[in-house]
Parts: C-alpha cells; structure tokens; sequence
C-alpha cells in the first residue's frame, strides 16, 4: 500500500467526490471499534461538519491509497481510496487577560480522526497527523487542541493541558483527556484563556 498524505480542498471536483464518501468511512471505522450508536454519532458529526463549517475554519486531511486511486472510477470505489482521516475546526480563542496586546491566537481543534480499521497500527495515524501539523504551522496556527487519549495523542506531540488554563468549550466528562500542543515558539501554558468551537461541535454529546 503507497500512501500519500494530503488535504482536501472542497473547491476541486475531485476532492468533492472524496469528500462525499467521509461521513461513512467514518462511521464504518467508529462502528467497527466503539459499535453501531458511536458510529452513527462520528458519521452524523462529520456530516455537519462538512456541511456547515466555513472553508476558513476547516482543515480535511487525508491518507490516500494511491493503488487505490488508479483504479477508482467512481464515488462508489472513491470509498476504497481513504485509508485515514483527521479533520480540525477552528476553535475562537478568547485570551484572559487584554493586558497583553498582540497578534490574535491562531487555534484548531483535532476531531474527530479515523483510519481504516484494516490499516490499523501501522503509523498510518501518526504520519497522518505530523504531516497535518506541518501545513497548519505554514498557515501560521499557534496551537492545536484535542480531546482524546494521550497514549496514541502524545506520540505526535500532544500534552494535558490544564482546563483551567486553556478552558474547552464544553465540561469534560474526562478531563485528563483534553490535549494541545503549541506550533509556535511559545509553549502550550503560555495560551491562558477560553475556547469557543464551531457550531456542530457546540453539543455537550462530543464532550
Ligand atoms: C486511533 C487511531 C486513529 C490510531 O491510528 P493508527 O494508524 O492505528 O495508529 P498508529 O499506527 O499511527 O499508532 C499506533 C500506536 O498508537 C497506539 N494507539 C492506537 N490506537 C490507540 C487508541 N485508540 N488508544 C490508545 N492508543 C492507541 C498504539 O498502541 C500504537 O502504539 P505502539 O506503536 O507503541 O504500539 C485508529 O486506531 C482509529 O481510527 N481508531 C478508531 C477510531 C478512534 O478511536 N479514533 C480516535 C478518536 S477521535
């Protein structure tokens, strides 16, 4: 299997065709792992995501089968070509304190991630996250969030960050769970405020 890691732009017809098939790659891969309720809630938040969310505030990347894609003809194979998805949405970062002026905080929010349940374990994820943190870091954001498990979060750079510091937008039913890591020269502790996510993720059922 050739992967190649890049992200989708909704203005490219191709992409579209990719973009389509995401809320059921989704739900396919939460189904097989957390069961059939988790999947429909991952594919039902992916659909919105993609659906409302302003291009400005989303980032789609993507592991790409390039075997895959040499034969895909249509949308119904297009679904075989994702091997791995991550999404981000802008998250409003609202400082604690207007002492201190300067430029606003760039912050995205990983979530929701998934890969292929048969290309598991093979740093398909990993890889799919390092290159994603590349290209936001040349779009200039300051620090990426995430609410998941540290053990596979903190093999690509991810931290607990006290939710007193940088405060989610929801009460955590886990807060040992809530992540970040700085891409600027400023370390994760220095973003001391409040966070404001998209629209669909505004839903105490994610948190
Ligand atoms: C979690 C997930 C995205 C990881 O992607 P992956 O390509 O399988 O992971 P990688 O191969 O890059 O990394 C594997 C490492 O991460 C760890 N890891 C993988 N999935 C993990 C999980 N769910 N929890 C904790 N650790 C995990 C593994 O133990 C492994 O560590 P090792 O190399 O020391 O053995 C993928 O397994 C997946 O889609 N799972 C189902 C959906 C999900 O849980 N999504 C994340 C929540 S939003």
């Amino acid at each position: 299997m050739t992967i190649d890691y890049r992200l989708l732009s909704n203005k490219n017809a191709k992409d579209n065709a990719l973009i389509l098939t995401l809320p059921a790659f989704f739900e396919a891969v939460f189904t097989a792992s957390e069961g059939k309720d988790e999947g429909q809630l991952i594919g039902g938040l992916v659909s919105g995501l993609l659906e409302t969310t302003a291009t400005n505030d989303l980032l789609i990347s993507v592991a790409i089968d390039l075997n895959a894609t040499s034969t895909a003809t249509s949308t119904s194979t297009a679904s075989n070509v994702i091997k791995g998805c991550v999404l981000f949405s802008r998250l409003v970062f609202t400082a604690a304190t207007a002492d201190k002026p300067g430029k606003a905080i760039n912050m995205m929010l990983l979530a929701p991630m998934a890969v292929a349940t048969t290309a598991q374990k093979q740093g398909i994820g990993q890889r799919l996250i390092q290159f994603s943190i590349q290209q936001m870091k040349q779009q200039g954001v300051d620090c990426l969030m995430t609410y998941g498990d540290v053990n596979f979060y903190g093999k690509v750079g991810f931290e607990p960050v006290d939710a007193t510091l940088i405060k989610p937008p929801h009460s955590l039913a886990y807060p040992q769970s809530w992540l970040g890591q700085s891409l600027s020269p400023q370390p994760v502790t220095a973003f001391v405020g409040k966070t404001t996510c998209v629209r669909v993720l505004n839903n105490a059922l994610y948190w």
